[in-house]
């Protein structure tokens, strides 16, 4: 008998513009490796359709589910990216809740399901990703689909409290339940699930990270995603660096971002700042260069952030800047990937310094692009998932910016022994708990849980 597919599912694909975010290089990679079906969203119409659209692709099979422009606007901008997101990540402030834009999500988390089940054969494995399909295996599940379902979540999971600002909140361990394995990004991020469920007094924890919901069985476990490292390093070691008219020995600080609140911007130019304050006149004079394309532009909270980081930039370089010496590099446009990989190679500091992020592959993709002879340094914010496998870089707090500057003070002044070491341990990981090491894992898990079991009535 032929085994299953595996049927990605995430609203993102990678498409010919412009690829964003690290769900997409990550599951790219997967199923460029193992093949399968991944479906995502298609470009917005008038009117949303049933069913998918095939997409021509190569290693794997691609198919498109249809978005009305409304749908757009209230399951994508709306539910997922002004209630989950902020939500999610710790910023319960910036929510703007409307019933409308959670029954859209509904909607399409629904149409999708109904796509899904049309094609779907009884052993397919099938892998949600991440907060826009929430309720997806519930839906699943109520058109009768058997399948072994998993999702994972590639940004923090909710603190029990932030969850009560959401309407749906009590809703929360029914959906999850509904999958037969949920994959998370930490240890942090399964307590935070495990604060939520065992508030739910339909959830039973059996220990291990098993748990039962009206009878039927669920795992909640933690899988840090990673990288595809070996191709990431050998990208940053043929790929010629971009010129960017610095001297050669000019210490050179990077941050790669999309442009979003939970990265901590704002807090790192100040913090990049502080360190100028407090530095000696006659010390080098590093460059921090921030590579920051926009994202999501029509949600209100990331203009007032691109406008709040352009001020911020604005005068940090108006305090220490001269004739030939600019401090803050500030670069909105997006930057090709081998360009990036060669960029890292040169950096001597990486920046990762969120508030909040489910893992940040940037760190990851800096460690993997330096040569381990003469390693950089990477400055790593406490707030990032990466920070539970990546204890060997030099933690920061990025709300405190005297921390801030005396971390970067500290990278630019490491000996090469202690360079060297921090590295060693960092590569390890990087190169061991790779892309294809999650994957499998991952998969792992999910393909051994047992027959499906009905719900209990
Ligand atoms: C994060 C999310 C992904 C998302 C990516 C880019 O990594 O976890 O789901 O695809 O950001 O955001 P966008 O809204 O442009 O897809």
């Amino acid at each position: 008998e032929k085994p299953g597919r595996l049927i990605v599912i995430s609203n993102r694909i990678p498409t010919d513009e412009v690829p964003a975010g690290g769900l997409v290089y990550a599951i790219h990679e997967a199923l460029n490796d193992i093949g399968g079906l991944w479906i995502g969203a298609g470009t917005p119409s008038d009117e949303a359709q049933e069913g998918l659209t095939e997409v021509k692709s190569e290693a794997y099979d691609k198919a498109t589910f249809s978005l009305s422009r409304t749908e757009y606007d209230r399951y994508y901008l709306g539910y997922s990216n002004s209630v989950l997101w902020p939500l999610f990540h710790h910023r319960a402030d910036l929510l703007s809740v409307y019933e409308r834009d959670f029954e859209a999500y509904r909607e399409v988390n629904r149409r999708v399901a109904r796509a899904v089940a049309e094609i779907a054969r009884p052993d397919d494995m099938i892998w949600i990703q991440d907060y826009h399909f929430l309720m997806l295996a519930r839906e699943m599940r109520d058109l009768g689909l058997k399948n072994r379902i998993g999702l994972f979540l590639h940004i923090p999971f909710p603190n029990a409290s932030d969850i009560l600002a959401l309407p749906q909140g009590p809703q929360i361990a029914n959906w999850l339940a509904a999958h037969d394995l949920v994959g998370l990004q930490t240890q942090r991020d399964v307590a935070a699930a495990r604060e939520t469920l065992r508030r739910d007094p339909d959830c039973e924890a059996m220990g291990n990270g098993n748990w039962l919901f009206r009878g039927r069985e669920f795992a909640v476990l933690s899988f840090p995603i990673g990288i595809d490292a070996e191709e990431f390093a050998r990208k940053a070691a043929e790929s010629p660096v971009p010129e960017l008219q610095l001297s050669p020995d000019a210490p050179l600080l990077l941050g790669v971002d999309r442009l979003d609140y939970s990265k901590g911007l704002v807090h790192r130019f100040r913090g990049f700042g502080a360190y100028l304050e407090q530095r000696s006149q006659h010390g080098t004079r590093p460059t921090f260069l921030q590579i920051a394309p926009v994202s999501r532009e029509d949600v209100s909270a990331y203009q007032d952030i691109r406008e709040e980081l352009e001020r911020a930039a604005g005068s940090i370089n108006g305090a220490y800047a001269d004739l030939d010496w600019t401090p803050i590099r500030y670069v909105r446009r997006h930057v090709a990937r081998e360009r990036l990989a060669a960029l890292f190679r040169r950096a001597n500091v990486a920046l990762v310094t969120p508030l909040a992020d489910g893992m940040n592959l940037v760190a990851k993709e800096f460690v993997a692009a330096q040569n381990p002879d003469d390693p950089g340094v990477l400055i790593l914010s406490h707030f990032a998932g990466a920070a539970e496998q990546m204890q060997a870089a030099l933690m920061v707090n990025p709300f405190d910016h005297g921390n801030f500057a005396h971390a970067i003070d500290r990278a630019l002044h490491m000996s090469l022994a202690e360079r060297q070491d921090r590295h060693a341990s960092l590569r390890e990981n990087v190169f061991k708990q790779d892309i294809a090491w999650w994957t499998r894992t991952y998969l792992n898990r999910l393909s051994r849980v047992p027959a499906y079991q009905e719900d209990r009535p």
